[in-house]
């Protein structure tokens, strides 16, 4: 258990995403695969991380990372990295590129031998399924660092951003204005684990993922949460607790960015639309942003917004993932490697 090695740390709650019966050890691939209790031990163990970041320095220490980044990224990478050293390990970044994941060489030889020098990997890329096959093929946990279909950390840092904004997350109304991608896809999911209404602003055609709705509306029948998806922002906006929103067009989707501006046209989180909410409605976005297009310079830089809070959590929530996973478990991995 870290707690032991952390010596007079009292604070610290002694707690991890415990592998099924039988597996010997436990990933990150979807907020779909955390339990209910669990997502709620992954927001107490972050907001701990953050209050108290000096009793975490050696928990990790002499663990090794692997970064696998196909796709760009400042944010997720950053944090990773400087989280995983912060917990006392060393991480390794290999760029898009650098190895060929499934060109050069294959998905099942790149995550066995990783698995042999590396303790955890932290893996972006544009498939799900690479991902799960990743995942089946390494010994050591893999974490979704973002891929076309979920950006699951980036929900984790939203959801702690929420709760110290509002003090609690169930029955609050998130109000997600623009593409059903990824990131709304793992916001989906994390609000029907935490109980909070959910709705997904969008035009015709850029609606949710019918499985991951259909995960999400499951956990919410549990916690009494509603995931709903409208096509007028006019009908939700009154009520909401916080508005999201994210890029038209995400990685991987240049050569339709002209289509989707044309196609998302009346979906700009502006003033305009910011007014129709409560004053005290928080503004979100995962960010980067492209201003002028999903959201207006004074929306993003004004009052409202929490996206600095948002950006700075996501190295506290993935600090608690790689805790979650990694920390008082070597000793059930070990004995299977
Ligand atoms: N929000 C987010 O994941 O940012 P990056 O793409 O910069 O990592
Ligand atoms: N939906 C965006 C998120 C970037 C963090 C993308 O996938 O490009």
């Amino acid at each position: 258990m870290y707690r032991k090695r952390l010596g007079a740390m009292p604070t610290v709650t002694p707690w991890h995403l415990k592998p099924a019966l039988g597996a010997h050890k436990r990933d990150f691939l979807s907020l779909h695969d955390i339990t209910i209790t669990e997502m709620e031990g992954l927001l107490k163990l972050a907001a701990e991380v953050k209050a108290h970041p000096k009793g975490f320095v050696t928990v990790l220490q002499g663990k090794m990372a692997a970064l696998i980044f196909e796709k760009p990224s400042l944010r997720t990478r950053v944090t990773f990295e400087v989280g995983f050293e912060q917990l006392g390990g060393h991480a390794v970044y290999l760029a898009p590129g650098d190895i060929g994941l499934g060109k050069r060489e294959s998905v099942g030889d790149v995550a066995r031998n990783l698995s042999r020098w590396v303790d955890v990997m932290i893996v972006r890329t544009f498939s799900q399924a690479l991902l799960e096959e990743m995942a089946h093929e390494a010994r050591v946990p893999i974490i979704n660092a973002l891929t076309d279909l979920l950006h699951p950390c980036q929900a984790v840092a939203d959801l702690l951003t929420i709760r110290e904004a509002k003090g609690e997350l169930k029955g609050l109304h998130l109000v997600y204005v623009g593409d059903g991608n990824n990131v709304a896809l793992a916001l989906a999911h994390a609000a029907g684990k935490v109980g909070m209404n959910f709705t997904m602003v969008c035009p015709p055609g850029y609606e949710l993922n019918q499985d991951v709705l259909m995960e999400a509306r499951a956990d919410a029948s549990s916690t009494g949460a509603e995931i709903r998806v409208v096509q007028d922002a006019k009908e939700v906006m009154g009520t909401a607790d916080a508005v999201y929103t994210d890029v038209w067009t995400s990685m991987g989707q240049e050569k339709e960015s002209e289509e989707r501006r044309r196609n998302f046209a009346g979906y700009q989180v502006n003033e305009n639309l910011m007014d129709l909410a409560p004053a005290d409605a928080l503004f979100m976005h995962c960010l980067p942003a492209h201003r002028g297009e999903e959201v207006t310079d004074e929306v993003v830089d004004g009052l409202q917004s929490v996206v600095l809070e948002q950006a700075e959590n996501r190295l506290h929530a993935h600090k608690a993932i790689l805790l979650a996973l990694m920390a008082g478990q070597e000793e059930e991995n070990g004995k299977k490697r």
